[in-house]
């Protein structure tokens, strides 16, 4: 029995190391989980690497110096850009013919899928309870907006053009009108339309969301560049579904731009991320990736399991909905989107669509 080929096999990061915390072995699933080679890691103290009070180094300093199991059930390892991931780890000493400990070795688990899991089941929760009372706010308050609406409108024209009470009209439109598009996002979210796939050029609606947002984009020196691969297939899509997407990110990149900076729109086809890990039923190997890369202010970490939630927003004048909307549609799509962001220095939001055949 080939015990190496056992260990490397294994989904589990597994890490040994020596009286000293010199690691004698780190398995495939350990490169992956902490973005570090073997070649690299074997030979080196492992405080080197990570922080000498990181949980890892601390169970394994007291299972070498106790001779005994350790355990925690939620903690983290930190990658070498800093991402953190969430784990679970568990220690052993490995005793000598003497029975003395020569070595401890850690059982390292990735919780990241279970901890995104757990959010979508929460997700999806909170977003029926929203679509519910969604529905029944919105016939409440339609009908009392659609009155004010008409009885401003009737105001302003008495009022006559030249009236300097225009401004109040005015301003009382502009935010009924607000207040029925948080009605429409609601709804949209509460009866999730049925999507009308067509195969389409996403770089034309690329463009249509480009210049949507050209007009808030200057106002905040923001320049818009664009990365497209010219050969690129048409994607299967809902054309009005995927403009609110994208119009969502473009805008939720701008508004992380205080001063300025640069917004890169890119595409090109990709492997489909989800390949062979879930059953996806008709899931293609491979899909467009189209990618909304800021500067931004970047997403706080303790955020950042939040963001795609209904109603989670750190802007005065957020509802917290477009990133759930967002998040919703590319499921309807049988897409995928993930985010990638480094606090201070900006986000990168990955969307996967489905080629059309
Ligand atoms: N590109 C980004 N850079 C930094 N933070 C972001 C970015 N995109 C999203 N966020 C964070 O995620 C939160 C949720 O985003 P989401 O788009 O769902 O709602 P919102 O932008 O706050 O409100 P709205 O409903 O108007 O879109 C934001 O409030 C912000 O904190
Ligand atoms: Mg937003």
């Amino acid at each position: 029995m080939n015990f190496q080929a056992v260990l490397a096999g294994l989904p589990d990061a597994v890490i040994a190391v020596d009286e000293a915390l010199r690691v004698v072995f780190w398995n495939a699933a350990a490169e992956e989980l902490t973005e570090r080679s073997a070649r690299r890691m074997e030979g080196r103290m492992l405080k080197e690497v990570f922080a000498p009070d990181a949980s890892l180094v601390r169970r394994l300093s007291e299972t070498l110096a106790m001779g005994l199991s350790r355990s925690e059930t939620e903690t983290s390892v930190e990658r070498p850009d800093h991402r953190v991931i969430p784990v679970s780890i568990v220690t052993a000493p490995l005793f000598d013919r003497a029975g003395r400990v020569e070595a401890a070795v850690a059982v390292v688990r990735d919780l990241s899928r279970i901890r995104q899991l757990e959010a979508e089941v929460r997700r999806g929760e909170t977003l029926a309870a929203a679509g519910r009372m969604a529905v029944g706010l919105a016939h409440e308050i339609r009908n009392p907006l659609g009155a004010i609406r008409g009885a401003v409108q009737l105001l302003g024209r008495e009022l006559g053009a030249a009236s300097p009470l225009q401004e109040y009209t005015t301003v009382l439109l502009t935010e009924v009108d607000r207040v029925n598009r948080i009605i429409e996002m609601l709804l949209d979210l509460a009866r999730p339309v049925t999507i009308r796939p067509v195969p389409l050029n996403l770089h034309q609606l690329l463009e249509r969301v480009a210049l949507l947002t050209e007009q808030s984009a200057r106002e905040r020196r923001v320049t818009i560049v664009r990365r497209y691969d010219p050969s690129l297939p048409p994607i299967l899509g809902d054309e009005d579904r995927l403009v609110q997407v994208f119009h969502n990110l473009v805008r939720n990149a701008i508004e992380a731009m205080g001063d300025g900076g640069q917004l890169t729109l890119a595409t090109r086809v990709s492997m489909n991320p989800l390949f062979g890990k879930v059953d996806m039923g008709a899931g293609q190997r491979s899909m467009v990736e189209v990618q909304v890369l800021d500067e931004g202010s970047g997403i706080p970490a303790a955020a950042r399991g939040r963001i795609f939630d209904p109603f989670f927003t750190t802007k005065e004048r957020g509802l917290g909905l477009g990133l759930a909307i967002c998040h919703q549609v590319m499921e309807q799509h049988h897409g995928a989107i993930q985010i990638d962001s480094i606090e201070g220095h900006g986000t990168t939001v990955t969307c996967f669509l489905p080629i059309a055949r």
